[in-house]
């Protein structure tokens, strides 16, 4: 009985030993450049801590009247025919200020696109760069990749890099209607953008 036993756990342990030793060799291997690649220090690029920061400004969409800030460049032929607009691709240029007011102060733009991917609901996929203006964030933008049930009181999406003082950013934002006129079809959404960067 005794033999039975110790010969598994004398196995085991070679195969840990050769596991570690495996291992253990990998990790030099990866060390080494390649010519193309290779691990730096996160000093070497200056990131220091890495910090929380909340934005919170408001998205004008608008697209009726003589300059509108979205537009529509793409739909198929069954587009107009569906109760959800599936398959229509819009393009913004959208205005995100401190305020609800469209004259309130300007920090930056919406930039991108956004499309009718759901048919049972409306459902946007939204794919853009919210570029900032304004301040020490002048420069520098947030990108923003999910999925918008603008029916939905909140909703919530992914934040999933940026540029500038957003390097390594990644987050997400909830947009909340603070207006939407039916009849024009401009809308005013509430943004709260919450990201981790350095
Ligand atoms: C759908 O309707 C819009 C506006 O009413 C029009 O501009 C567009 O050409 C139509 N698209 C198709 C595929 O019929
Ligand atoms: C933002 O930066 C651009 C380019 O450097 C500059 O022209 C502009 O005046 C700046 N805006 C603000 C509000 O500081």
């Amino acid at each position: 009985m005794a033999v039975t036993l110790s010969k598994p756990r004398l196995s085991s342990t070679f195969l840990f030993l050769c596991t570690l030793l495996c291992f253990s060799i990998a990790l030099v291997v990866s060390a080494k450049s390649d010519g193309f690649s290779n691990i730096i220090s996160p000093a070497k690029l200056g990131l220091k801590r890495e910090k929380l920061t909340h934005l919170h400004f408001y998205f004008h969409d608008i697209v009726s009247g003589r300059n509108p800030t979205a537009v529509r460049v793409a739909d198929a032929a069954m587009t107009n025919k569906s109760q959800t607009g599936f398959g229509a691709v819009v393009m913004v240029d959208d205005p995100l200020t401190v305020a609800p007011e469209r004259n309130s102060k300007l920090v930056g733009k919406a930039q991108g696109i956004y499309a009718s991917a759901a048919q049972e609901e409306v459902g946007l996929l939204m794919v853009m760069n919210f570029a900032f203006m304004e301040g020490k964030y002048n420069g520098s933008s947030l990108s923003l990749l999910g999925r918008n049930t603008v029916f939905s009181t909140v909703r919530e999406m992914p934040i999933v890099g940026g540029s500038g003082l957003f390097r390594f950013a990644r987050g997400y934002a909830q947009a909340k209607t603070h207006i939407f006129d039916i009849k024009s079809g401009d809308a005013v959404v509430e943004y709260n953008v919450y990201v981790f960067h350095y």
